[in-house]
């Protein structure tokens, strides 16, 4: 029987407290709906607004890229470092524990090989999918001055109308092709296209003049990936100048995977992302952590 209300008892309504209206953590996702906001948030860390997104997705067109021969040798050891991890479906449900309990970014996009025009992608994944697999978001490859350059756009689009339908965000990759210049008046065009045409996040490389211009110009989150295997003081003061330059967090695959220790790179990037450690201090935790970490093995 439900408890009926006790008489003389007095209700607290807290009449002098204004009811909470919060604004979402995250920039230029205010209006979102409550499922979206919630995906976001298992993205993003809400108490410092950024990320550490570790992407291993580079398989679904590369095949077994140096460093993710064995992903469940390699990469399952370090996921508690990651606070989202960027994959294909496949990996997924082969390799990744199911109690995973951090955001996942599924690549929905795919088709050509790197032996072909790589702008010649599709969507290669159903939203339902997606849902089925409890992503946290889509991310789709948007080739900018590419040879499909429409096709890849409408990718996009075709996927963010999907995406608003069943409050699933959308992660829009800026491509770049070896014959493309990478400058900041570049990088402004591209994520300022795909945040206009409606990507949640945007994805794009670090250029070391003018990224802050690409971020201020680009009205919701910016991530920085991180492209080929650079030393580690240079990947970790390239994350920590994209971080003080306006991007909410890095999306890294190579400069985490190929390094002889992986999981002493992964946790000096998330104090550059997560707390502004100075890049000379990361990299004195990074060697202490491989010095610890290569004695153990
Ligand atoms: C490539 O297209 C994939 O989206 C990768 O996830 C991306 O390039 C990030 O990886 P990396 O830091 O190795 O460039």
């Amino acid at each position: 029987m439900p408890d009926a209300d006790r008489p003389g008892e007095a209700k607290k309504f807290y009449r002098d407290i204004p009811a909470t209206n919060k604004p979402f953590f995250l920039k230029g996702s205010n209006s979102l709906d409550w499922g979206m906001q919630n995906r976001l948030s298992r993205i993003f860390n809400p108490a410092s607004g950024r990320t550490v997104m570790l992407a291993i997705d580079h398989g679904y067109f590369m095949g077994p890229t140096t460093g993710l021969e064995r992903i469940d040798v390699r990469i399952v050891p370090i996921l508690d470092y990651c606070d989202a991890l960027m994959l294909t479906r496949g990996i997924l449900r082969t390799t990744i524990p199911s109690s995973f309990g951090r955001g996942t970014v599924l690549r929905a996009s795919g088709g050509p090989s790197i032996l072909k025009e790589l702008s010649d992608e599709q969507l290669a994944l159903d939203i339902e999918d997606g849902l089925r697999a409890n992503a946290a978001a889509l991310a789709v490859q948007v080739f900018i001055g590419g040879e499909y350059e429409s096709q890849s756009v409408l990718n996009m689009t075709r996927l963010v109308d999907l995406g608003n339908r069943y409050g699933m965000p959308v992660l829009a990759v800026t491509a770049v092709g070896h014959e493309m210049e990478r400058n900041a008046k570049y990088f402004r065009l591209a994520c300022r296209m795909c945040a206009e045409l409606g990507a949640h996040i945007v994805k794009s490389y670090y250029i070391p003049d003018g990224f802050e211009t690409v971020t201020a110009s680009c009205p919701v989150p910016m991530v920085m990936a991180g492209g080929k295997k650079l030393p580690e003081i240079d990947a970790l003061t390239m994350a920590y100048n994209a971080v003080q330059q306006g991007a909410s967090g890095v999306d890294m695959g190579r400069n985490i995977f190929q390094s002889d220790t992986p999981e002493a790179m992964i946790q000096a990037i998330r104090q550059v992302v997560h707390n502004q450690l100075k890049p000379s201090h990361a990299y004195e935790l990074y060697q202490d952590l491989r010095a610890e970490s290569l004695a153990a093995t």
